[in-house]
């Protein structure tokens, strides 16, 4: 999500702001804004779709005045790109504006009661409903500031890191957050707000990073105040950040790449957030819910994408036959879109693209719309080309990915086709409740085994320079697994440029294996699933022959340990959620397979994040 900036004290604000904002573009965007209360009380809010330097072209020559302000760049994830639905927020009398980075879950519901009362909405996001909620809170209780915020998230579900000023009481911004991150500068006499340290670095090493449910009251000639969402205060820990600009970027990490596997715990939690309840025994994607008659009496379902995505794709196969019994065809976009495709109303496509500009999936949704199809997108980019080509769909909230080596994006697809096949196994009564019960409290639990998969960097990184040598590797993997072999293959290769293949591992003796030898490492994913004792005997038919084993196995393995030269060790989970477990350690095998060989690992040769041509 994207980039909050604040400021209060005795700058001009508007400098402040707008160099704000740009230290924080790194990290993809789609519209910019700020609010600044000038001297003589009035709150003015400047937004634009588009880029920073638009914003500032848009306020050029106007009355920028004012040392009390806030700003954002968007990342939207409701309400497609537009000025209407850019932050600032005004509230309905036009006294507050907020600015907001998350997604507020019951946002529907909290809008439907403040349509009830009357109100009328000028934008479609979910962040106009949390300052309309505030004033009206203020107004109805007669509070100030502070308690009308705290009362209006004692209320909202979701993530949040939010700053609102208050043109009656201009010497004060409030701020808050939970699960976004939000971070409080300390100068002398004033204040700054960012989503990261990078905007505040080059004024202030004091930074107060706020917890969940925290909220901060910046006020002018006063002592920051951090209180909880019940007034009890807390004494705010203030650090001194010593990093340079360019590893704040990064968040500290060396490159984005590293940066985006690590985010992936959460990531996976922000594209579960609201769509899963273990407890309620419930999956929600509302997608599936507008749509239901369609997606459920499609003759079978053809998903098209390329690259990491297609791997996606693969997955999202075997998920959507093994719950829902629907036939499901994988193609790439590229081949689909020449190959006379025999499609009709009758099918659904499902078009999975992180970037949803990819020219060949693009063209290939617009030829199955053509012929009828029902298109449901899965993409990352809201309001994005193949987003808005399609006829529904489910965004995957991972937050913008910098690195072109896709990562937390991968898993944000497979978690989406997950809740899908889940989704409508229910609506076919193609899956028994103990089993969905099951799956989806594990799935709850992905993202705390992500973290734990996590701390195997360390030894990860350890393996990679035994492996810089090599001209050539296999990646093997049986069922949920050999997709996984695929985008494995595929991280190495494009950014250690080392050539890479991933195969069935039961394919190896119908000619590959005829290139192992001692120099050929081999990776196998050989997790213990209902294919294990086959990827056994795969493994010892490769150690026959001096290939060198990597082996990913599950904790508490004995036997593929006696064969294998190296082991990567994996908690175990259920055989339909492996990708999301598996895939995370041979991002990491690749990331520093590449930085041992010293490449470009965020900006590889020859590739492009988004391939927007044919
Ligand atoms: C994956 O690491 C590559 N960057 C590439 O294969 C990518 O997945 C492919 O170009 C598809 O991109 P999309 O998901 O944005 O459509
Ligand atoms: N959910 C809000 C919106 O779509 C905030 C998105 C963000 O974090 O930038 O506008």
């Amino acid at each position: 999500m994207c980039g909050i900036v604040g400021y209060l004290g005795e700058r001009e604000a508007y400098p402040v702001l707008l160099k704000g904002l740009k230290r924080l573009e790194y990290r993809g965007y789609d519209s910019a804004g700020m609010a600044l209360l000038n001297p003589r009380g009035e709150l003015s809010i400047y937004k634009t779709k588009g880029k920073v330097a638009g914003l500032e072209s848009f306020v050029n020559g106007q009355d920028m005045s004012g040392s009390n302000g806030i700003a954002h760049t968007r990342w939207a994830t409701h309400g497609e790109p537009c000025t209407e639905n850019a932050h600032p927020h005004a509230s309905p009398s036009g006294r507050l504006a907020l600015v907001h980075n998350g997604i507020i879950e019951n946002y529907a519901t909290l809008k439907n009661k403040l349509q009830a009362k009357g109100y009328a909405f000028r934008s479609s996001t979910d962040t106009e409903v949390l300052v309309y909620l505030i004033e009206y809170i203020q107004q109805k209780e007669h509070t100030d500031l502070l308690t009308a915020v705290q009362l209006a998230l004692r209320v909202v579900v979701g993530a949040y890191a939010i700053a609102v000023i208050d043109r009656e009481h201009p010497d004060m911004i409030v701020a808050a957050r939970k699960s976004s991150p939000l971070v409080v500068g300390i100068g002398e006499e004033e204040f700054f707000l960012a989503s990261d340290a990078t905007p505040l670095v080059e004024y202030t090493k004091k930074m107060v990073y706020l917890k969940d449910e925290e909220v901060a009251v910046l006020q002018r000639g006063k002592e920051l105040r951090i209180v909880d969402l019940h007034n009890i205060q807390t004494t705010p820990e203030i650090q001194e950040v010593e990093m340079d600009l360019t590893q704040l970027e990064k968040g500290g990490f060396p490159h984005f790449m590293l940066k985006e596997i690590f985010d992936q715990p959460d990531c996976i939690s922000d594209c579960m957030r609201g769509r899963i309840q273990p407890a309620e025994m419930r999956v929600f994607l509302s997608a599936v819910e507008e749509h239901k008659e369609r997606l459920l009496q499609a003759r079978r379902y053809v998903i098209i994408a390329c690259g990491t995505s297609w791997h996606a794709a693969l997955i999202g196969k075997q998920l959507i036959e093994h719950f829902c019994r629907i036939p499901v065809e994988v193609a790439y976009a590229s081949e689909f879109r020449y190959a006379e495709p025999v499609i009709g109303a009758e099918d659904v496509v499902i078009a999975i693209s992180q970037s949803g500009e990819t020219a060949d999936t693009l063209a290939a949704v617009e030829q199955a719309k053509r012929q009828g199809a029902f298109i449901y997108g899965i993409c990352n980019n809201v309001g994005s080309s193949i987003a808005r080509a399609t006829h529904t769909g489910s965004y995957i909230h991972v937050g913008p990915e910098v690195g072109v080596a896709s990562t937390k994006a991968f898993t944000g697809q497979v978690t989406v086709l997950t809740l899908l096949a889940l989704t409508l196994s229910r609506e076919k009564k193609t899956m028994d409740d103990q089993l969905f019960e099951k799956i989806i409290r594990e799935l709850s639990l992905i993202p705390g085994k992500m973290k734990q998969l996590l701390t195997l960097n360390e030894s990860i990184a350890a393996l990679a320079p035994i492996f810089t040598y090599a001209r050539n590797f296999i990646y093997l993997g049986r069922g949920y697994s050999y997709p996984v072999a695929l985008e494995g293959a595929l991280k190495l290769k494009e950014i250690s440029y080392i050539h890479a293949e991933g195969y069935p591992a039961a394919e190896m003796k119908h000619g590959p294996i005829a290139l192992i030898d001692a120099e050929m490492p081999v990776v196998v994913i050989a997790v213990r699933d209902g294919l294990y004792e086959k990827v056994l005997s795969n493994i010892q038919e490769i150690k026959a022959r001096q290939g060198k084993i990597i082996a990913l196995v599950t904790e508490g393995d004995t036997e593929v340990t006696r064969l294998a030269d190296y082991c990567i060790t994996l908690p175990p989970t259920l055989e339909c959620l492996e990708p999301l477990i598996a895939s995370i350690p041979l991002q990491l095998l690749a990331y520093h397979i590449a930085v041992c060989k010293g490449k470009n690992v965020d900006q590889p040769r020859n590739l492009a994040k988004s391939v927007t041509v044919e």
